[in-house]
């Protein structure tokens, strides 16, 4: 019996493998409009030679109340009758194709995918070729992906909150603490994920989250689901929005997410001035506004913000939100319009904002292979360029933070053995951190490290937590015949995670005696690599005589001991330059996770937030980042003044009654900012033996200081120069956008006076005046 059963077992088996493979590989059935179909071939909705407005007004037309209920939540129902596939809005995308959301599955033709650097190493490269680059490829991928029916279409990601606090578990997620950087990584990855958005289209939808002032998890008895951030509106409008309307108004996002967190009072997805006003109103976004998973429900059922459910729909879809991530909306809706609250309208305004990005995705335009990325499939995904742009993103991320004596590069014929210890130092999964998908494959730092030397390995701890000393012994061992020591130490997603803020800012455990220990016993030179998302206080490593240099790696991607080898070996001049602030462990002492202000309280002692207010000792400052040459700049072109012409006489009239009072400083919205960008020629020249890129960061500081930053990132650039030789870099700033400041109401001024200018190692000043001139 038992031969019997299985004769029959394995042809059915291989039957229904076959089944699967063809029908993954030709694809999935259209989402909507299939040409076979010859009930909706007539429909406007599917004529793809009207536009698309028309095409969407003609569709919600057709639908029942009770089907607009359910197509307003992620897990959006088929309407069998019109031809409509069911739909999973859910994808995530942050630094690779990911499992996080059930609209990705990976497995048969689709087993990984590439999977980048955490994003605040890729933001350390300070390079936007790069992020859009990544941005292109991921999209490839996802594209690939939902051809062969194991992807959505819409991703959320990328995540630009300002990596505020130290602490923050997610702050890996996130470009870091600057808010121009912060805006730029999000225009340049959205820009390659949605495509060149030719006639309107997109290759996949991103989305800008979590709006707004969303940087805290679960701190101190504190979560985020609970959480009232208190935000003034100065910093609202310099610090915490500046990335989301970067990303609406130059990346055109097609999305933006709400946060689970109050500000001032109101959750974010329940508070029209946020998302109605200024998302959709100002900014102009041509897309979706969709809540946080469940933020709907957690505003009732956790900030109890509402008497009723009904309430609650009613206050999200009133306040601007299109699309709830869960099932709160398809719950409530209904009620809620039965009650008054709001009408079915305002729900077709919702349906028509995610009608319009699935149709701009090309999903009612019937057969996808027909279609623009149609022929992407399983070939498409972890392609040897793919995975040689994620070491290439590793490589240009690692930060070289010390390098005493110049030890680095260490040269492989000099130290033919190498020890290689600590809880990081053969990891796979912890150098893709959270947000991540399945890697095509890994390269750990032992792998890497191996490639060039002969290795010796002790992982010292067992894992990042070091909880004891038992192992200590064997990797002082180690230490003691080895050539040279190198240390991977740090966090994981163990320490800092979603919903997992850090205590302090110190290794973990026994991290740091471990370190100490095998630095006594070392016979030659140690290299300290940590691993991590956030900034760690390693003031004991700087200060240790027996440690040669620190590293930064950051979580460094599939292929990240690759890139830790190049750049100890040298084949790799490290060029990244540290996209947030370490802080001293004394900091964090004084700062609750909860205090928003990004100025400091002299009233409080309160110290402020980064580079930008912050004026205290730090281990390591933003922007900091060693290579193995020297780099020198020369200013060949500079204005010296600029002058601003009005916009118009009445606007001309009003800036010269606020110019009477003590503090000269004029409206971006009175002046004409149409010309008004300034011009620098700087010459970089490499003075060193090896070549190497350098990132050309450019500060500006307002005259007074009244509410102005201590300094602020206007622009940065990145160039490659080879040895003994020297490039220009053009730089552009732009007076209207980055010699003005924020007062106290929000409001953007210019300040009349002398600006002054961190170019690279360079100073300059430049003299800021209005104009006669009216330009209208
Ligand atoms: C500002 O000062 C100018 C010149 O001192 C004067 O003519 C003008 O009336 C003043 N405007 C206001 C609103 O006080
Ligand atoms: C920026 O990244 C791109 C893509 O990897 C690369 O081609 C380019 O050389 C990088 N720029 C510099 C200056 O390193």
């Amino acid at each position: 019996m038992g031969c019997y059963k299985r004769l029959i077992l394995i042809p059915f088996g291989l039957l229904i493998f076959i089944m699967v493979v063809a029908l993954v590989v030709e694809g999935r059935v259209p989402f909507a409009c299939d040409p076979k179909n010859g009930l909706t071939r007539g429909y406007i909705f599917c004529n793809k030679n009207v536009p698309i407005h028309v095409r969407v007004q003609d569709l919600i037309g057709r639908l029942t109340l009770a089907e607009k209920i359910r197509l307003v939540v992620n897990n959006a129902i088929e309407v069998q009758r019109l031809g409509i596939q069911g739909y999973e809005w859910w994808s995530e995308a942050l630094h690779g194709v990911s499992n996080v959301g059930p609209g990705t599955k990976f497995g048969g033709p689709f087993p990984a995918a590439t999977s980048f650097p955490q994003v605040i190493t890729t933001a350390a490269s300070f390079n936007q070729s790069l992020w859009l680059q990544i941005g292109r490829v991921v999209s490839d991928e996802a594209r690939a992906m939902y051809n062969g029916g194991a992807a959505g279409l819409t991703y959320w990601s990328p995540n630009v909150n300002i990596f505020r606090d130290p602490r923050w578990g997610r702050g890996q997620e996130t470009p870091g603490e600057d808010p121009t950087l912060a805006g730029k990584y999000a225009a340049n990855y959205v820009q390659g994920l949605q495509g060149d958005g030719a006639g309107n289209r997109l290759k996949v939808a991103a989305c800008c989250k979590h709006y707004t002032a969303y940087d805290l998890d679960n701190w101190n008895g504190v979560d985020r689901f609970h959480f009232n951030a208190k935000v003034s509106k100065q910093d609202l409008a310099d610090t915490y929005d500046i990335p989301f309307k970067s990303c609406v108004l130059e990346g055109k996002v097609a999305s933006v997410m709400c946060s689970y967190n109050q500000v001032n009072g109101k959750p974010t997805c329940a508070d029209p001035e946020l998302l109605r006003n200024t998302i959709r109103g100002e900014w102009r976004l041509n897309g979706y506004i969709v809540s946080d998973c469940d933020s709907v429900g957690v505003f009732y059922d956790n900030q109890h913000y509402t008497k009723t459910p009904e309430e609650a729909a009613a206050d999200a879809i009133k306040a601007g939100l299109d699309l709830d991530c869960g099932p709160f909306l398809a719950l409530h809706t209904d009620g809620a319009i039965k009650q008054g609250l709001i009408s079915e309208n305002d729900l077709n305004l919702a349906l028509a904002n995610l009608i319009t990005v699935q149709m701009r995705l090309g999903m009612f335009d019937g057969e996808p292979s027909a279609q623009p990325y149609g022929n992407l499939g399983p070939q498409d995904v972890c392609t040897p360029a793919h995975q040689q742009l994620a070491l290439e993103a590793a490589r240009q991320g690692i930060v070289l933070l010390q390098n005493k004596g110049n030890t680095l590069p260490l040269s492989p014929t000099r130290y033919r053995t190498v020890g290689v210890i600590g809880p990081n130092s053969d990891v796979t999964v912890t150098m893709i951190g959270n947000y991540a998908g399945v890697a095509c494959g890994y390269t750990t730092p032992l792998q890497g490290i191996a490639r060039y030397v002969r290795t010796v390995h002790q992982v010292g701890c067992r894992d990042v937590s070091c909880g004891g000393n038992q192992l200590f012994g064997s990797a002082e061992t180690v230490a003691r015949q080895a050539d040279a020591i190198v240390l991977v130490m740090g966090l994981d997603q163990s320490i800092e995670a979603e919903f997992r803020d850090r205590d302090g800012l110190l290794l973990p455990g026994l991290q740091q005696e471990l370190v100490s220990r095998v630095a006594r016993a070392a016979r030659g030179p140690v290299i300290l690599v940590i691993m991590s998302g956030g900034p760690i206080d390693v003031t004991f490593a700087k200060n240790d005589p027996k440690i040669s240099a620190i590293l930064w790696v950051g979580y460094p991607g599939q292929a990240g001991g690759t890139a830790i080898a190049d750049v100890i070996f040298g084949r790799t001049n490290p060029g990244g330059r540290l996209p947030m602030t370490w802080y001293p462990q004394d900091y964090v002492t004084k700062v609750p996770m909860t205090n928003m202000d990004m100025r400091p309280n002299p009233a409080t002692g309160y110290p402020g937030r980064t580079y930008r207010f912050y004026k205290g000792p730090v281990v390591f400052p933003f922007g900091h980042g060693l290579s193995y040459t020297r780099f020198t700049q020369t200013l060949v072109l500079a204005p010296k003044q600029v002058s601003i012409p009005f916009a118009s006489l009445q606007a001309q009239a009003k800036a010269q009654a606020f110019t009477n009072s003590s503090y000269k400083a004029v409206k971006v919205s009175h002046a004409n900012c149409d010309e008004m960008e300034v011009g620098f020629h700087v010459d970089v020249k490499n003075e060193g033996s090896m070549d190497g890129t350098y990132t050309l960061l450019i500060f500006s500081k307002a005259p007074h200081g009244k509410w102005s930053a201590l300094k602020q990132l206007v622009s940065f650039h990145k160039t490659y120069v080879p040895a003994g030789s020297k490039t220009r870099v053009n730089a552009g700033i732009h007076v209207c956008n980055h010699l003005s400041i924020v007062d106290e109401f929000g409001v953007r001024r210019i300040p009349i006076g002398e600006h002054e200018l961190q170019i690279g190692d360079l100073k300059h000043s430049i003299f800021v005046q209005t104009s006669d001139q009216i330009k209208h």
